[in-house]
């Protein structure tokens, strides 16, 4: 049950097949439905040290799960050498994730590295983290020296007993908590957290995790439960559709929509009507957002994958390794983003549903 036997694709191919369409003479580019290349979404560990029901089930993800031995993972060099070649095709937003990216060690090296990077327009990099808050409360500080600007943070429910149920090793919500207020201390903010409702688990949370952050500053996104990876046991049954929980929020606490802050924002926005601030919906599941999705996603082994429900990957590392210069890896993802075609979440169909997809704690969120 590994993505690991999912089908990888030498990266080197592509420079063997000719360019779609030349590159933009400024390095960026467009996928085959126009799509350009702005997120780059890097996986740092296939680790964490949750268990969540619907991410990384305890049946699969067991003593005998073999993940990743060090030396297959990229080193922080390698990472920061691919980030730069994909800013140079226009990335302006770089996401760390996991497993749990807080669990990699001195992350904040990496970190430090990354910020130093400028997008194509001389800017800084929106560089941000997803982190389940286990051990943020004593790394905010260090994450926000080191050039981190913002961080998510996943957070399926107050009730603590829900909250241990979901994380399945029972691990109390209150340290998530703290996590969150110290990183909006550090000046990570604004906090934005993620909740993925899951029919019948976690769906009485919705309001009281509204009501608890109105007001905080902080800004919380409720998800559906979505068929990623081949190991959740996704029904559709399970999916709580956002626009019921607008309304399930909407009758306590009134709510209008808010146009999106860039195009392609992966959350519709609703604001409270009374300024108590924001929440948002993902509906990857019930209004798919493939037609913006400017997405690229780097796994922690040096695989570059074009969906998040990819059947397959091309191989960075092989390049990166064999001594691949700049302007050969530069190219080899120009073209692989250029014969780019994913929409996974529009397609969804029962004709996709027995592909063997990558993992969540793979891939990253
Ligand atoms: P901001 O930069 O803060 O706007 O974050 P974001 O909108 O990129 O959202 P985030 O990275 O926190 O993603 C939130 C959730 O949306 C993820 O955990 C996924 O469940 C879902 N999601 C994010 N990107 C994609 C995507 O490309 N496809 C699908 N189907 N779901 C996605
Ligand atoms: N559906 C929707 N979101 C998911 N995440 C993990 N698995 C799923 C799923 N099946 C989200 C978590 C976390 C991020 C790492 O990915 O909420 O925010
Ligand atoms: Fe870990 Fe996040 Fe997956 Fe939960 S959702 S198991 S915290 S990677
Ligand atoms: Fe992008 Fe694939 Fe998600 Fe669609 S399903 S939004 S193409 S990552």
């Amino acid at each position: 049950m590994t993505d690991r036997i999912i089908p990888v694709v030498d990266a080197r191919a592509a420079l063997r097949v000719p360019a779609g369409a030349d590159l933009a003479a400024d390095g960026r580019v467009a996928d085959r439905l126009d799509r350009p290349l702005r997120d780059l979404r890097i996986s740092v560990t296939d680790r964490c040290n949750f268990r969540c029901t619907y991410c990384m089930p305890k049946e699969v993800f067991d003593k005998s799960y073999r993940f990743l031995p060090h030396a297959d993972l990229l080193s922080f060099e390698e990472i920061a050498r691919l980030a730069r070649l994909f800013i140079e095709h226009g990335v302006e937003k770089i996401r760390l994730t996991g497993g749990e990216p807080l669990l990699r060690k001195d992350i904040e090296r990496l970190i430090e590295m990354l910020a130093r990077l400028r997008t194509r327009d001389g800017g800084s990099l929106d560089l941000t983290l997803t982190t389940n808050g286990s051990i943020l409360a004593r790394k905010a500080r260090s994450l926000a020296a080191a050039g981190l600007r913002r961080v998510t943070v996943s957070l399926d429910g107050l009730d603590d007993a829900v909250f241990r149920r979901m994380n399945d090793v029972d691990f109390p919500v209150g340290a998530v908590l703290e996590g969150i207020a110290a990183a909006a201390d550090a000046g990570l903010a604004p906090v934005k957290i993620n909740t993925v409702v899951k029919r019948g688990v976690n769906e009485h949370e919705i309001v009281p995790m509204a009501r608890h952050f109105r007001g905080s500053g902080h800004i919380v996104r409720f998800i559906e439960f979505m068929d990623v990876g081949s190991s959740n046991g996704w029904r559709l049954d399970d999916v709580v559709p956002s626009r019921e929980v607008v309304r399930r929020i909407d009758l306590e606490m009134p709510l209008e929509a808010i146009e999106p802050n860039y195009t392609g924002e992966v959350a519709e926005r609703w604001r409270y009507r009374d300024g108590g601030g924001e929440v948002g919906v993902i509906s990857s599941v019930t209004q798919a957002f493939c037609r913006a999705c400017t997405r690229a996603r780097l796994s922690t082994e040096g695989r570059l994958y074009l969906c998040l429900f990819a059947t397959g990957g091309y191989d960075l590392r092989r390049m990166l390794r064999e001594g691949a210069s700049d302007g050969q890896i530069s190219a080899a993802v120009g073209r692989i983003w250029q014969s780019r075609a994913d929409r996974y979440s529009e397609l969804r169909s029962a004709a996709t549903a027995d592909l063997r997809k990558i993992e969540m704690s793979y891939i990253g969120g």
